[in-house]
């Protein structure tokens, strides 16, 4: 799939495990659709707040905020994006007042499993409906930035766990919806963040597995995040390997046949790696990132990665 196609859904998810750069992969798509023209919103769930440091914007709270052209960002907190998607969905602070802070409903609400998880998928979910004055949608794009593998997952079993134990009402009707929209492979997807290592890698594979089987969701995209440019030749690689032993620990060029060494032995992890996923996932379309080389990543970097998602 082209990258353009991922620009054109409604709804995306990114998700991977912990520290594999979800965020930094959500907000580097977010820029390259906000660039096309596309009236973005990144999502971000109860996250410590790193997106603008990315974007060099000042800090980002839990109501939506435009940051950048055509660019909204908000970090979604359980209690705050139940009010707000309560007061979408009720369009009154007198009907959200008398629902959402009765006590038979809040003790309904407390209840329901997963309905921190649903205040904020649901919100996301609203901001896909949710229109300007003139008709038009407010936002093309809306891209949430998943919690970490476990988490994301619970976060996604949510909507259907909803229409399974709800009684009908808006409540079941709208999980129904959401459902229907995050299966639809012709609005939405899933991006998978990966490194190329080992664990990342099996971890990354088990999650397509549960993603595509369990819940029955569109898997788009596999991004392979931090990989390094190839150094040495597989020929060259038990050279280099012999390097540091054939030289005595006084030789001035020691420390560099250490560091060629352990390159070396990372890159052959990382073609292993690339491998084996295109061993296991084969048909599914893959970008790949650079590893960057700066002290902390900000908006040069997040444009320069975001040039790979771009038409
Ligand atoms: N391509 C890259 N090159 C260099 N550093 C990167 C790259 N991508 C991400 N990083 C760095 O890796 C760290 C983790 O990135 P990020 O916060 O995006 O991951 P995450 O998956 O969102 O983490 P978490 O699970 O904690 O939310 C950050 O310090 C980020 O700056
Ligand atoms: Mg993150």
């Amino acid at each position: 799939m082209s990258p353009t196609h991922l620009l054109g859904h409604r709804f995306l998810f990114v998700v991977g495990k912990g520290g594999v750069g979800k965020t930094t992969v959500g907000a580097a798509i977010a820029l390259a659709a906000a660039r096309q023209g596309k009236r973005v919103l990144l999502a971000m769930c109860n996250a410590k707040e790193r997106v603008s440091s990315l974007l060099g914007v000042p800090p980002i709270g839990s109501h939506n905020v435009n940051v950048l052209p055509n660019l909204d960002v908000v970090n979604m907190i359980p209690r705050d994006a139940l009010e707000e998607y309560g007061l979408m969905v009720l369009r009154s602070r007198t009907l959200f007042k008398a629902v959402f802070e009765s006590n038979i409903v809040s003790a309904l609400l407390r209840g329901t499993p997963g309905i921190e998880a649903w205040s904020m998928l649901g919100k996301a979910y609203f901001h896909t409906k949710d229109t300007l004055p003139d008709g038009r949608h407010r936002y093309d794009l809306v891209i949430v930035d998943a919690p970490a593998t476990g988490h994301g997952l619970e976060m996604l079993r949510v909507p259907r766990i909803i229409t399974d134990v709800a009684p009908p009402g808006l409540l079941r009707r709208e999980a129904e919806d959401a459902v229907a929209l995050f299966r639809d492979p012709a609005r939405s997807g899933v991006v998978i963040v990966t490194l190329a290592e080992e664990m990342p890698v099996q971890e990354s594979i088990e999650l397509h597995g549960i993603l595509r089987s369990e819940l029955v969701l569109p898997v788009k995209l596999l991004v392979v995040n931090q990989v390094l440019p190839r150094l040495f030749q597989p020929a060259e690689r038990s050279l280099v390997e012999a390097l540091p032993d054939a030289l005595t620990d006084a030789a001035a060029l020691r420390p560099l046949a250490i560091a060629a060494r352990a390159r070396s032995a990372r890159e052959e992890i990382q073609e292993a790696s690339l491998k084996r996923l295109s061993e296991k996932l084969p048909g599914l379309s893959r970008v790949t990132l650079p590893l960057l080389f700066a002290p902390e990543l900000g908006r040069t970097q997040v444009e320069s990665l975001s040039e790979a998602f771009k038409s």
